[in-house]
């Protein structure tokens, strides 16, 4: 299996910060948002990895994540010429995925949880076509809205619908088999002149083949797409690490999955040893 990072949103809800530096670079608190879903890929034990970035950001992404051998992994990059949505980042990953399958994940995602590295695991080894997971919020309305039959199987999804059936939204992380892309080559534009990653997930729907599995309230999903929800989600993540769980470091995740060593990890932890990242890496 292998992993795309969708991180090709300029991040016009952020303006004026995301004028000079696009959204994905932005700092959540202590570290630049594309390390939160990066370190789900890494979680899921996913090794080869394709970051899809706003036109002539290659390099800037370059600069921070290098080609992911620091981390025991490979990380390619791309760009989104158009902004033409989620389901476009399986077609730009086609020669990458080269018929594998996939974990999409959103540039603006984060995610945490105990126990989530063998959640995830657990997903993508019993993925019977697609699989993608459900969150209860206040206001489903912004999101692709899942509604659950009684026997708890998906039974309907739409995309930011005006009467929601269901406060489960479908967060930013997807599992994908190869036929995705297939799916994907099918899709016409919906209204908002994109393709839909829930019209991908509704063709597996009707398929039988998509598993939706409902995350309880001890997950944290946070969507950092505006200056609210970066401010709470940054929050959010200094409570967790002042209690000791560190959330998004890609170092301490490579390092769970036996990717480098304690000797790497410490080189890695020298060289952030100013702060307080760098501090818990050399703990570890
Ligand atoms: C997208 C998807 C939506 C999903 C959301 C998660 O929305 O279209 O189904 O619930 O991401 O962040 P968008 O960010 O395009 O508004």
């Amino acid at each position: 299996m292998k992993g795309i990072i969708l991180a090709a949103g300029r991040g016009t809800r952020l303006y004026p910060m995301t004028r000079p530096v696009c959204k994905p670079l932005l700092p959540v608190y202590d570290k630049p948002l594309i390390y939160y879903p990066l370190s789900v890929l890494i979680q899921a034990g996913i090794r080869e990895v394709l970051v899809i970035v706003p036109p002539g950001e290659e390099g800037t992404f370059y600069t921070l994540l290098r080609d992911g051998m620091q981390l025991g992994m490979n990380i390619h990059y791309t760009v989104q010429p158009v902004a033409r949505g989620i389901a476009d980042a399986l077609l730009i990953g086609r020669d990458f995925l080269d018929g594998d399958d996939v974990c999409l994940v959103l540039g603006d995602n984060i995610f945490w949880a105990e126990g989530f590295a063998d959640m995830l695991k657990r997903a993508a080894a019993g993925n019977p076509g697609a699989t993608v997971f459900g969150c209860r919020v206040d206001d489903p309305r912004p999101f692709g809205v899942v509604e659950f039959g009684p026997d708890g199987r998906a039974i309907s999804i739409e995309e930011k619908p005006e009467r929601p059936k269901s406060n489960y939204v479908v967060p930013g992380l997807y599992f994908y088999s190869g036929e995705a892309l297939d799916t994907a080559a099918g899709l016409t534009p919906s209204a908002r002149g994109e393709l839909e990653i829930t019209d991908v997930n509704l063709a597996f729907l009707r398929q039988g083949r998509l598993r939706v599995i409902p995350l309880d309230d001890n997950y944290v999903w946070m969507d950092a797409g505006n200056a609210d929800s970066m401010l709470s989600a940054a929050q959010t993540i200094r409570d967790l690490q002042r209690n000791g769980t560190y959330v998004g470091c890609i170092e301490e995740e490579a390092w769970r999955e036996g990717w480098i060593d304690r000797a790497h990890l410490r080189k890695l932890g020298g060289e952030l040893k100013m702060t307080a990242y760098g501090q818990h890496l050399l703990e570890l």
